[in-house]
């Protein structure tokens, strides 16, 4: 369905758990476009830091990870309901990346100016190449200004807390959803205030409250947009 008329590049940005994922994965299935969600690559370089017992207060050595570690998002080599591979030398940590320590850790190393420069610069030399969906907080904004489309998904914080319970339970993870509600405000807090392109929606943006809307309307409202 790839048409000169539709926009190329689409910028899906927005807070935890708005449902951009899902909105960006099943609008890249539709357009035929490659789907690449940004955050993984934070969610990457937090869990090789745990994973190394680095000090996450470590900026400088946080940075310097970010610089040169090899991540790598593939197209997915399993069925188990992941829309793509993320590896970091051979292994395979996808769903690693979903863990509840990574979750804890990411705004705080996504909030490092370093890391962001390393992970931006690699997300728009992918994104420039075009007939792409990216999902993140600074798409609009920062990484691709110049994106032909941008879309800024929003929800109540309670609306999306209630939706990563339910994924964690459906993963079979143990979870409280009171807590849940209260990291869900504490990364939105991280997010939208840290220095370096914190979240907000570009001045062009399309806003829409995806707690009015079940995830097909919002598909769809998405695509005629793109027409
Ligand atoms: O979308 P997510 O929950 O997988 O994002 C994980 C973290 O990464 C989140 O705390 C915000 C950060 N992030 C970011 O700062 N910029 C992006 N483009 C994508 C994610």
């Amino acid at each position: 369905m790839i048409n000169n008329s539709l926009p190329s590049i689409i910028a899906i940005d927005g807070p935890a758990a708005s449902g951009k994922s899902t909105l960006g994965r099943s609008l890249a299935e539709r357009l035929g476009y490659l789907f690449f969600d940004t955050g993984v690559m934070y969610r990457a370089i937090t869990w090789i830091a745990l994973s190394l017992d680095m000090d996450l207060r470590d900026e400088a050595a946080v940075t310097k990870l970010a610089e040169e570690a090899q991540i790598d998002v593939r197209p997915p080599s399993k069925q188990d309901g992941r829309a793509f591979d993320v590896i970091a030398g051979n292994r395979d940590i996808t769903w690693d990346t979903r863990a509840a320590d990574v979750e804890g850790n990411v705004s705080v190393v996504s909030a490092y100016p370093g890391v962001r420069r390393a992970l931006s610069a690699q997300q728009r030399r992918i994104g420039l190449r075009g007939s792409i969906v990216m999902v993140g907080r600074d798409i609009g904004t920062v990484v691709l200004p110049e994106a032909d489309l941008k879309v800024y998904l929003d929800a109540t914080a309670e609306e999306r807390a209630k939706r990563r319970y339910n994924e964690l339970i459906q993963r079979g993870e143990k979870a409280d959803y009171e807590e849940v509600l209260k990291k869900v405000i504490e990364r939105d807090r991280i997010d939208s205030t840290r220095a370096v392109a914190p979240l907000r929606p570009a001045d062009d943006a399309m806003i829409l409250d995806s707690d009015k809307m079940n995830a097909e309307e919002v598909l769809e409202h998405v695509l005629e947009l793109c027409k």
